[in-house]
């Protein structure tokens, strides 16, 4: 007889990320209220751990691969707390991601992905801007975190020895840049209003929509 096997996955790197990544979000998100999607979550240990940080979001995991829901769910039944919710397959990439179909509001508190833009196709930054576009309420914040290059230029040599490992793996892959990401964003109604440096040469990006005769120059670069 075969034993199960547990569908939960561990990410080595969730254990040195966690903390200073639920440090950012409390500072966007605590006290807020209202939905989180969470796009291209893996393993599902941070929407475990972030949910439980802030307990008045429901917060909604989601990926585009099956073994990643399988380990989402695990975890949520597993460790998961009430305002956790059941994953669903999300495909960032998608012109229509059909959130209320689900259960999320017309107008979301917060999207968040971490470490997927590197390493996906440029359209499924696209994707994920333009939901972002659709879905944000009007203080709605997009939150991404994982390495990015600034204007052009890697912000340290071990980022741009991984763009080029990303992109031997993938062409299509590779570290974004911040100037690029600002262009999209402008694209869909948002601009970037925070680089926080975060360690091991991470950033974490905070856009938010775009204010009427917003500055450009009010990003916050520390
Ligand atoms: C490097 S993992 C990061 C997982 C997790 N967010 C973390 O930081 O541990 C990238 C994730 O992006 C997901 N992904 C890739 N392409 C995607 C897409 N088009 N839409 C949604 N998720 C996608 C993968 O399935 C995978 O779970």
């Amino acid at each position: 007889m075969s034993v199960p096997t547990d569908p939960r996955r561990d990410a080595p790197a969730f254990h040195r990320n966690v903390a200073p990544i639920r440090e950012v979000l409390l500072e966007f998100l605590g006290g807020r209220g209202g939905d989180v999607l969470e796009i291209g979550a893996g393993t599902g240990q941070h929407a475990v751990a972030f949910s439980a940080a802030l307990p008045e979001l429901r917060w909604w995991p989601t990926d585009a691969g099956a073994t990643q829901l399988d380990s989402i769910d695990a975890w949520r039944l597993h460790d998961g707390g009430s305002n956790l919710q059941a994953p669903f397959t999300l495909d960032a990439a998608a012109s229509d991601w059909h959130l209320q179909s689900h259960g999320l509001a017309a107008e979301l508190t917060a999207i968040i992905s971490l470490n997927v833009v590197h390493i996906s196709p440029w359209r499924v930054s696209e994707g994920l801007f333009a939901g972002a576009g659709r879905s944000l309420a009007a203080d709605g914040l997009l939150i991404l975190y994982g390495p990015f290059s600034r204007d052009g230029a890697h912000t340290a040599a071990s980022n741009a020895a991984f763009d080029a490992d990303l992109r031997r793996r993938d062409p299509d892959w590779g570290i974004r840049d911040t100037a690029d990401l600002q262009a999209l964003a402008s694209a869909h109604g948002l601009e970037l209003n925070r680089i926080e440096p975060m360690p091991a040469n991470n950033f974490t990006l905070v856009f938010a929509r775009k204010q009427e005769n917003s500055d450009r120059d009010a990003v916050q670069r520390r």
